[in-house]
This record gives C-alpha cells, sequence and structure tokens, in this order.
C-alpha cells in the first residue's frame, strides 16, 4: 500500500546545464511505473529540471529550505518560493545537521515550512558511528523522529516521508546491512506511530540512504518496511539511478 519511492539526492554536484542532460537521461528512459521517482539537483538547477521533466511521472525536490517564508536570510531560499518549481525537499539531511549546525529543532520548524507550504518533505534521521558503536542507534533515531514531528498533527503529517539515513553509511561505500536498515526503520516506524496515530505511520513511507548502489538496492529495498531509497553518488550516473529506481519493484 506505501508506493516505493526513489530520490536522487545530487547533492553540490552537477551545473544547471550537465543538471537539465542528467534528468533528461533520466526521463528518456523506462522507468518502472509503480515507483515514484524524484529528483533533487542544486537549488540553481531546480527550475531547470523542473522544466526538463514536465509531462514526465518524475517529480523534483530541493535539497534544503529555510524555516520562514521570507526575510533577510542572505542565500537561503523559502518553501513558498520553491511552490510550483519543486514538489519535494529534504529536511533535515546529515550533511546540514553536521555541516551547517541544522539542530532537532530547527529540522522542525522546517518541517513545518514544508508541511504548511503543501510540500513533500523527506525528513533525514540516523545515527553516527559511535552512536551505533555505543548502543545509542535507536534512541537518536526515536528522538530525532519525535523532535522533527513535535507539535505537528497527523493530518498535517499526511505528506511525511522518512529517511532513515546512518552517518557512516553516507558516501563512505559502507552500507548498512539489509537486516540493520529494516531493523532502524523498524524503530523509525514505532517512532512516527507515538508521534503520530498508528494509521498515518502505516501509511508513511520510510526510505533508506547511504551508499546505494545498483548492486546492493534489490536486497536493501527487499526489507520489509523499506520503501525506497535516497540516493547520493549513484544519483549523479542516469543507468545506476535507473537501475536502482528497478529494483525498488520486487
Ligand atoms: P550516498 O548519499 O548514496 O552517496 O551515500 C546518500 C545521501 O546522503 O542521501
Amino acid at each position: 500500500m506505501r508506493r516505493p519511492l526513489v530520490a536522487g539526492n545530487w547533492k553540490m554536484h552537477t551545473t544547471p546545464q550537465s543538471a537539465v542532460e542528467l534528468a533528461r537521461a533520466i526521463v528518456r528512459a523506462e522507468l518502472p511505473a509503480d515507483v515514484e521517482i524524484v529528483l533533487c539537483p542544486p537549488a540553481i538547477a531546480v527550475t531547470d529540471v523542473a522544466r526538463a521533466v514536465v509531462g514526465t511521472p518524475v517529480r523534483v525536490g530541493a535539497q534544503n529550505m529555510h524555516w520562514a517564508d521570507a526575510g533577510a536570510y542572505t542565500g537561503e531560499i523559502s518553501a513558498p518560493m520553491l511552490v510550483g518549481v519543486a514538489e519535494v525537499v529534504i529536511v533535515g539531511h546529515s550533511e546540514r545537521r553536521a555541516d551547517f549546525g541544522e539542530t532537532d529543532a530547527i529540522v522542525n520548524r522546517k518541517l513545518r515550512a514544508a508541511l504548511a507550504a503543501g510540500l513533500t518533505p523527506i525528513v533525514c534521521v540516523g545515527e553516527t558511528e559511535a552512536i551505533r558503536d555505543a548502543g545509542g542507534a535507536r534512541e537518536t533515531i526515536t528522538s530525532q523522529v519525535r523532535s522533527a514531528l513535535a507539535g505537528i498533527d497527523s493530518a498535517a503529517a499526511e505528506p511525511l516521508v522518512l529517511a532513515y539515513e546512518p552517518v557512516w553509511a553516507i558516501g563512505t561505500g559502507r552500507t548498512a546491512t539489509p537486516k540493520q536498515a529494516a531493523e532502524a526503520i523498524g524503530w523509525a516506524r514505532e517512532a512516527l506511530s507515538q508521534a503520530l496515530d498508528a494509521a498515518t505511520a502505516q501509511r508513511t513511507r520510510i526510505l533508506y540512504g547511504g551508499s546505494v548502489s545498483p548492486g546492493n538496492a534489490r536486497e536493501l529495498l527487499a526489507q520489509d518496511g523499506v520503501d525506497g531509497a535516497l540516493v547520493g553518488g549513484a544519483s549523479l550516473e542516469a543507468a545506476d539511478f535507473i537501475a536502482i529506481a528497478w529494483s525498488a519493484i520486487a
């Protein structure tokens, strides 16, 4: 009942021109109709990529946004600016948390702003290696989910997508085992069902992210409760990303 979703996070890669070329290569290919596909280019390329995918089922997302609608925030973009261009936005990616000081409270403000604007947020949670080694992965995931959703009711949260991305697996070539991914996503869903009502938690898609590749995607995405993937490095190669998208259907 949860439609698989595969999203490409292009991070700070591509130019507006090469982003359009990559998007075109993806939409030209045969894509699995039962999988929702989202491309998240750098902010400067979002508009061009959105134009390049018009008339296709592929959706476009931003990688980040500010929580305010407008204001003196040099360099930032807001949710209302994305509306009409992008439909999706990544919120609380671990690189934002680690490198740009995004706290759980900021993630919560951004999530509220994204939902209020009618965007589909992909909220990222996940533990560091030190936390996992110390046995704290479940607690971290639970508390990140709870904080992100603080004060948001189930009806408002409906379009939410979560992504479990263990920090130690992002960009490292080290993937969580399918069992680790499924277990952590189970913890995330349990936290969701405490923060929201159980039915909404059951309907919410939870992705795995962290060194997903054409070689490991099938097994990861076949796990119970793993509803798709948030793909970084491998999303920059059209053929790899398309192969991962096909892996999302059994
Ligand atoms: P990766 O990135 O696939 O390159 O590990 C995933 C992510 O950061 O979303």
